[in-house]
């Protein structure tokens, strides 16, 4: 049964339209957005969450957009346990999180198996790490050698770290640092994901300089009317310009007339 079934009867009827049609699970933990007409039933949009989902034992309500360097948006408690440390389960994987400090899309899963599924035996760069569920993914599906992580959220690199122990990986390496100043240790990769799509372009630099001639870069960004392929062609060639450009794939809707893409660039 969906919300919107579920909760007939339960709202008064003008109201049924702003139900709204889906909602983000993470672990156990529920994070739904409520349209301002419905703010007053939260709380019953909230416990209808929790009936129809099982697993689902907190609801949380979008308080903000992503915002500033860690991408976190707010989170306001709707009901259930009051928690917000989870554990996710995807691809095989378990990756620990708390919902409020560490950035985390469940809507990604099948974009990281793709991609770890289109990894030999590399050495892989993931610039933008989160808790870790690119590199934990690359080492549980792909043969790659070594995967590093670099993450400037302190928060999220904690859970990285019991992440690697949670999962029993033994070749990926948390580094805790900004890539533009951290990506000077490195060299000699073979591929770099950089899953940071409003603005991952800007380390086109950094991801060039660890990887080896002939590296691929896999560049995540969002394409929408006025940046569409001519436009990021142009940004992609104009910091590395003698870059080819190897694939362009969609990776999910992001928002109204957007798309989140994966542009995959040989160096
Ligand atoms: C969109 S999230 C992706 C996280 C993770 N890869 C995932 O899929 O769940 C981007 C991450 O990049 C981190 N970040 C942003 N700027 C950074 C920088 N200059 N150096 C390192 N990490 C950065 C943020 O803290 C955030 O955790």
């Amino acid at each position: 049964m969906d919300l919107k079934e579920y909760l007939t009867g339960k709202l008064p009827e003008e109201y049924r339209q702003y139900i709204p049609r889906s909602f983000d699970i993470i672990g156990d933990i529920a994070i739904v957005e409520i349209p301002n007409e419905l703010k007053k039933f939260r709380k019953v949009v909230g416990e209808g969450i929790l009936s129809i989902n099982k697993n689902v034992r907190t609801v949380y309500e979008k308080a903000s957009a992503r915002e500033g360097t860690f991408r976190l948006r707010k989170l306001k408690y709707v009901c259930g346990a009051r928690r917000l440390i989870t554990v996710h389960k995807e691809n095989g994987a378990r990756i620990s999180l708390n919902v409020r400090t560490c950035y985390f899309s469940p809507r990604e899963g099948t974009e990281r198996m793709r991609i770890a599924k289109s990894i030999g035996d590399e050495h892989v760069m993931v610039f933008f790490a989160g808790a870790g569920p690119y590199p934990i993914a690359i080492s549980k599906h792909s043969n790659a050698k070594e995967i590093v992580g670099i993450e400037i959220n302190p928060k999220c690199v904690t859970h990285f770290k019991r992440n690697i122990k949670l999962n029993k990986v033994k070749n990926v390496v948390p580094v805790l640092g900004d890539v533009s100043k951290v990506y000077r240790n490195f060299h000699g990769f073979d591929r770099v994901i950089m899953p940071l799509p409003e603005s991952a372009w800007k380390f086109l630099k950094e991801a060039k300089h660890v990887l080896k001639r002939g590296g691929i870069i896999s560049l995540y960004c969002i394409f929408s009317k006025t940046e569409d392929e001519k436009f990021w062609r142009e940004r992609i060639s104009k910091t590395l310009p003698k870059a080819k450009i190897i694939s362009i794939n969609k990776v999910l809707p992001f928002g109204p007339g957007k798309m989140k893409m994966r542009i995959d660039i040989s160096v």
